[in-house]
This record gives structure tokens, C-alpha cells and sequence, in this order.
């Protein structure tokens, strides 16, 4: 469990995380959201230690990490695996490279075990004989699980991933939301997750925090945004009247008021865009 507290972020004289608190459960996807510039990158930082809060603290297990010295915060930091945005990954590496990287980093293992556990986790991630291939040779779906795999190489029991769906289709996007989703629940991680995407929210969204100018506008469960009278969180995630209508959908779904497929059929526009598309593979 990740605990935040009245954390509070200053870029000389501009405010950008004001005063946030928010508690993000093991074994679940905590989702960080709101508008681009919001604040969800800082409060991440924030959350890792790269940037120093210049008030509130983090705390991990119950023990306040922003308060630790140097050498403390590296044991916690070693339990922390991080999702770039954009996938970061080295191109001159291979995929089996750049997954040994963090062992090579943090661990004195034989290269034999060293080798045994890249391979489970990109057998995890689906990856299974991509060893050898090098960034540019992947799909934009395949460099994110091979950083995923990167990420959770070491056993972390924090899982941080910042806009894990930028630049891939909703396809795509999908495939990784429930990569995240699955391994965070087979291993017990608090994950937390940056993102501006509506699909993610309502597939993987456990917890979800909505940002708004550097304060914690809403906090809740994916069933609870569905009947959200936030007016700004209405209009983040709903901003489409077809987003709209499939809210309004969801809330007499939920409300039992739809009894069957046809009256389901019925509701439904034909010939709009599945909101949630099927996975695929790449
Ligand atoms: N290192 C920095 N120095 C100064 N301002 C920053 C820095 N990092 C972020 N900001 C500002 O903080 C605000 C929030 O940024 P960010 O957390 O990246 O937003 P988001 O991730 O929600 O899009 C923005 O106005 C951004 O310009
Ligand atoms: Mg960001």
C-alpha cells in the first residue's frame, strides 16, 4: 500500500501539485487522471522520489519515504518498478538486453539465472523468443511489453506506468491495460497508473484519482464515476456526446434497468464506434 499525504509541489513561484492525499491498495490498478498538464507526472515524481514534495510525505508499507536518507530510500526504490512513457528502451540492447538491465544493476546473480528470469517474465508479457531482436524491429504493442517486462524483471511490489497507452491504437492499448491488470493482480502489486484514457478507466480502473490544477478533484471505483455528478470529472471523461450516452447507458445498466440484450440493442446506435474494442493480437 502506497499512502499520500497533503503532498504539495513548487516549480519556483507556480503551484502545480497543491495539496494531494490519496491511499492506493495492493494487488489493484490505482489510476492517476486528469487533463494533460494537471499534475499527474509531478505527483508521480513525487511518488518515486525524483522530485522532492516541498510539503506531505509518501509512505510505503506505512513507512514515510519522503522522510528517509539516501541509502533507506534506494531498499525502497529497489521494490519499485517504472513503466516510461514512451517505453525508454535502450535501441543499441536487444530485448533480452534491455530486460537484464535492472538484474545486472541491482543483483550479483549468474548470468544462467540471470537469463532464467528474463525469459519468465517476457514469457509472461507473451514475448517468448524475441530475445535477440533489437527496439526497431518491434511493434509499438511489443516495445511496451518488452518495458514491462523490463519493469517487473525484479519482483517490484510497486508498479509505476506513466501514460502506458500513449501512441498505441485502442487495440493495442487494451492488450497492455490488461497486461497491467493481470500481473498486478497475480503478484499483488499497488500499481499506480498516469493516463488520459477513457478506455483504461473503465477496464482497469480500481482507484482512480482525478486531477484538476494540482488538487485532487474526485477519488473513486469505476462503478462510482459512472454516477458522478462532478461536473469537471463529467466533462473530463464524457466529453463526447457519444461518451455521454454510453454513461448514461452504464448507469441504467448498472441500475438493473436493462433486463436483456434487445432492450440493449435497442439503446444502442448501430453504427457508433465500439467504445471498447476486443483484444487482439499483434
Ligand atoms: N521540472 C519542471 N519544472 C517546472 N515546471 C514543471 C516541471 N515539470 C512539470 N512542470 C509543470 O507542472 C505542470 C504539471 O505537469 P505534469 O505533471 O507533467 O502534467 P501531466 O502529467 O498531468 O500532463 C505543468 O504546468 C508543467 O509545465
Ligand atoms: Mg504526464
Amino acid at each position: 500500500m502506497i499512502e499520500v499525504k497533503n503532498i504539495k509541489k513548487t516549480f519556483g513561484d507556480k503551484t502545480v501539485i497543491e495539496d494531494v492525499s490519496a491511499i492506493m491498495k495492493a494487488g489493484q490498478c490505482n489510476l492517476i487522471i486528469g487533463s494533460s498538464g494537471s499534475g499527474k507526472t509531478v505527483l508521480m515524481k513525487c511518488m518515486v522520489g525524483l522530485f522532492e514534495p516541498n510539503a506531505g510525505e509518501v509512505l510505503y508499507q506505512g513507512e514515510n519515504f519522503t522522510a528517509m536518507k539516501g541509502s533507506e530510500k534506494t531498499e525502497i526504490r529497489k521494490e519499485i518498478g517504472m513503466l516510461f512513457q514512451g517505453s525508454a528502451l535502450f535501441d543499441s540492447q536487444t530485448v533480452e538486453e534491455n530486460v537484464m538491465f535492472p538484474l545486472n544493476m541491482f543483483t550479483k546473480d549468474p548470468i544462467r539465472k540471470k537469463l532464467e528470469r528474463v525469459n519468465e517474465v517476457l514469457a509472461r508479457v507473451n514475448l517468448v523468443g524475441a530475445n535477440k531482436k533489437y527496439p526497431s524491429e518491434l511493434s509499438g504493442g511489443m516495445k511496451k511489453r518488452v518495458a514491462l517486462a523490463r519493469a517487473i524483471v525484479l519482483n517490484p511490489k510497486y508498479l509505476f506506468c506513466d501514460e502506458p497507452n500513449s501512441g498505441l491504437d485502442p487495440q493495442t492499448s487494451l492488450v497492455i491495460d490488461r497486461l497491467i491488470k493481470e500481473i498486478t493482480e497475480e503478484y499483488n502489486i499497488t500499481t499506480v497508473i498516469n493516463t488520459h484514457d477513457m478506455n483504461s478507466v473503465m477496464e482497469i480502473g480500481n482507484y482512480i484519482l482525478y486531477m484538476y490544477h494540482g488538487n485532487k478533484e474526485w477519488e473513486g471505483n469505476k462503478k462510482e464515476i459512472i454516477f458522478s455528478k462532478n461536473e469537471r470529472l463529467n466533462e473530463f471523461i464524457f466529453a463526447s456526446d457519444f461518451l455521454q450516452d454510453a454513461k448514461d447507458m452504464r448507469m441504467l445498466e448498472e441500475k438493473g434497468k436493462i433486463s436483456n440484450d434487445r432492450n440493449m440493442e435497442e439503446l444502442l446506435d448501430k453504427d457508433a464506434p465500439i467504445l471498447i474494442p476486443p483484444p487482439a493480437d499483434e
